[in-house]
């Protein structure tokens, strides 16, 4: 049964201080046409969470709002319409509408556009992960591919992404190179069979970087730390090459030395998943959900580090802030 209301993460102030939420109670909403009810089951914090606390991200929500961008859990209620009735009572993974309130909650109200059943195999912990990361590592290699690259390099490789970036590459037949900031993030990253990895802080980093590059011919860059990196990048790989800028962990302006644009022809390029999502056609995303599920338990796995309540989220962000390495913290109601 549906309860008359349920519990809900409140942010009524974006900070670059660790956030303070309250624990709210929201009335069932009603649902038009087309949307659907999710009890929720879980939701991961990811780096875009942390932005959107702080006010920086490309979505801006009016406050007091609920946080959260995606998870996943059961269809519950459906306000009426082919998919949105079709999904009731299946397992979704779901992104929160950019308008709409956040998936840090007990349930959620959102246009059934906004889900992709997921397949029985795929456990709802796992499938609150399906969207941000695993579609994004696909869509990076189609678009390092469709470049021709037969080599990337890649930036925050310890991270969830990172480790899915590459385990797809290769599996694409695509060789990689891993870039770190710690010794103990090579070592992880070295257990598990990757080849090539980089610290960024190491005195020989550049030289080292630019060796390899050459030796791959690694022309596609994919970076999650902007500042300074991104021209590092751009400088070290062989001339024509690309720079994808996905993500901005440094927190500072990308900054490229003219000349590798103008004497090298390097080319610097966003990529944003939101606009990659909205130039694909129903049909196309589905068959993007389709394949990214197929290997959800395996190359696009997420690992998960932590669980916490609702009432617990404020520590649970403090926790993922300190440590972002090592798995994903989820938010699970
Ligand atoms: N553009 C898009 O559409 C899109 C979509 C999905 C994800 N992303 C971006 O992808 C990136 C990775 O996401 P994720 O879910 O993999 O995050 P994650 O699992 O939290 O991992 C982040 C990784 O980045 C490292 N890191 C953090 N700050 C850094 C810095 N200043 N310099 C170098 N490394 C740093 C962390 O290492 P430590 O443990 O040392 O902190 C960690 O290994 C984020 O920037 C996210 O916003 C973008």
């Amino acid at each position: 049964m549906i309860p008359e209301s349920y519990r809900a993460i409140e942010l009524r102030e974006y900070t670059e201080d660790l956030p303070s939420f309250q624990v709210v109670q929201k009335k069932r909403p009603e649902l038009a046409k087309g949307e659907v009810l999710i009890k929720m089951a879980a939701s991961p914090i990811n780096p875009s969470d942390l932005s959107f606390l702080r006010g920086q991200y490309g979505i801006k929500k009016k406050l007091p709002c609920v946080p959260g961008f995606e998870g996943s859990g059961t269809v519950v209620a459906s306000g009426g319409g082919f998919y949105a009735n079709y999904l009731k009572g299946k397992n979704v993974a779901c992104s929160a509408s950019p308008a709409g309130e956040g998936t840090w909650a007990e349930y959620m109200k959102v246009p059934a556009q906004l889900c992709l059943p997921l397949k029985k195999s795929i456990e709802l912990e796992q499938g609150s992960m399906t969207i941000v990361n695993p579609l994004t590592a696909w869509s990076l290699i189609e678009i390092a591919r469709d470049l021709g690259a037969k080599a990337i390099m890649q930036t925050a490789a310890a991270g969830a992404l990172g480790q899915m970036i590459h385990r797809l590459a290769k599996k694409k037949g695509l060789d990689v190179i891993d870039i770190v900031r710690r010794e103990d993030q090579k070592q992880a990253l070295e257990s598990q069979g990757f080849e090539n990895v980089l610290i960024s802080e190491d005195a020989k980093f550049e030289r080292e970087l630019r060796v390899r590059a050459g030796k791959l011919n690694a022309t596609v860059a994919l970076d999650a730390v902007g500042g300074e990196m991104t021209g590092t990048l751009a400088a070290c790989m062989p001339n024509q090459s690309h720079v994808i800028v996905y993500g901005g962990l440094a927190g500072e302006a990308c900054s490229v030395h003219p000349g590798s644009l103008i004497f090298q022809g390097q080319t610097v390029h966003g990529y944003w998943l939101s606009t990659y999502l909205s130039q694909r056609n129903p049909l196309q995303l589905v068959r993007l959900s389709g394949r990214v599920q197929k290997l959800l338990n395996t190359e696009l796995k997420s690992q998960i580090r932590g669980r916490y309540s609702l009432e617990e989220g404020e520590k649970a962000v403090k926790d993922y802030t300190a440590t972002m390495s090592g798995g994903k913290i989820l938010i699970t109601p």
